[in-house]
């Protein structure tokens, strides 16, 4: 029988403990809060931006969003969001992407102070995993996070394990091939431009597919053991408008060992990951606090 890896049971624990973390927190006088700035009328960035403030307010914690025209210049986006990492009460803060044209060019990575960068972009997060970290100093990239966090709930051992992951962002596929090496996976990275994708695919002993096309990944890009974990990154429509991963997970889910659902698999797990980022950034800045008042 296949195992179906569904975040929800995750959550929910995740869920348990931040809650109780809140409130430990709040005895220090700490209450986690988060900014968001959202840019623009994106409907998915809408949608996004709310379940985060929700998801955040649930655990006892605050979050804000600041919405701005979608016609807003560069300069005063930079102002915006120089405003927002200064606020000395905010504990963790992100902007939320896709940009509008006129400022998808600016790194928004390196404008958010990596203490409080709690997508993990930030060029000191992503040198801290490099370097072997595995969120114990740095904060980490969500969607990694999140698998690595799934995985081990579902006792999938990585360590020793090869795994072919596709994709090649800076988002997902970089970060995750850093923190699994870290934690003693092989990892191949494939991409666009990778020849004889099958024949590496069907290699693995866990294929994570995070390339944003609906169902590329199929039965010919697997073994015939049976016994290969898939994790499927992708949140797409397919021909009907209906939300579906990378995977078709219709015709590969009987021949694998374990597989991701699409949704309810590694999309609620990046939103529990922010939550925890949130929480480790609240609770570093007042440890420094206590040692730098
Ligand atoms: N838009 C889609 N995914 C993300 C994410 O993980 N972080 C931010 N900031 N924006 C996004």
């Amino acid at each position: 029988m296949t195992q179906i890896l569904k975040a929800k049971q995750v959550v929910e624990q995740g869920i348990e403990e931040l809650s109780k973390k809140c409130n430990q927190l709040k005895k220090w006088g700490i209450t986690p809060y988060m900014k968001v700035l959202l840019v623009g009328e994106n409907p998915a960035s809408q949608i996004y931006t709310r379940n985060k403030k929700r998801y955040i307010e649930k655990l006892g914690a605050k979050c804000d969003i600041i919405h701005l025209p979608d016609s807003l210049s560069e300069s005063d986006f930079i102002f915006e969001v120089g405003k927002m990492v200064s606020d000395q009460a905010v504990h963790g803060c992100f902007v939320q992407l896709p940009l509008p044209d006129q400022l998808s060019h600016i790194d928004v990575g390196e404008l958010i102070p990596p203490s409080k960068d709690v997508d993990g972009f930030h060029q000191n997060n992503l040198i801290g995993v490099l370097n072997g970290d595995c969120g114990e100093k740095v904060l980490l990239s969500c969607t990694p996070k999140g698998i690595l966090t799934l995985l081990r709930h579902y006792n999938i051992e990585v360590a020793g394990k090869h795994v072919v992951i596709i994709g090649r962002s800076m988002i997902v596929g970089k970060p995750l091939a850093m923190l699994l090496t870290n934690h003693h996976a092989t990892v191949t990275i494939c991409h666009s431009k990778t020849q004889n994708l099958e024949k590496i695919t069907s290699q693995a002993d866990i294929i994570i597919a995070a390339i944003g096309r609906a169902k590329m990944i199929g039965v010919k890009h697997l073994s015939s053991s049976g016994n290969q974990v898939i994790v499927d990154v992708g949140m797409n429509q397919d021909e009907n408008g209906k939300l579906c991963g990378d995977v078709d997970f219709a015709a590969v889910s009987e021949r694998v060992q374990a597989i991701t659902p699409v949704p309810g698999g590694v999309g609620p797990m990046t939103i529990l990951s922010l939550a925890e980022n949130l929480f480790q950034a609240a609770r570093e800045q007042f440890e420094q606090q206590e040692i730098n008042p």
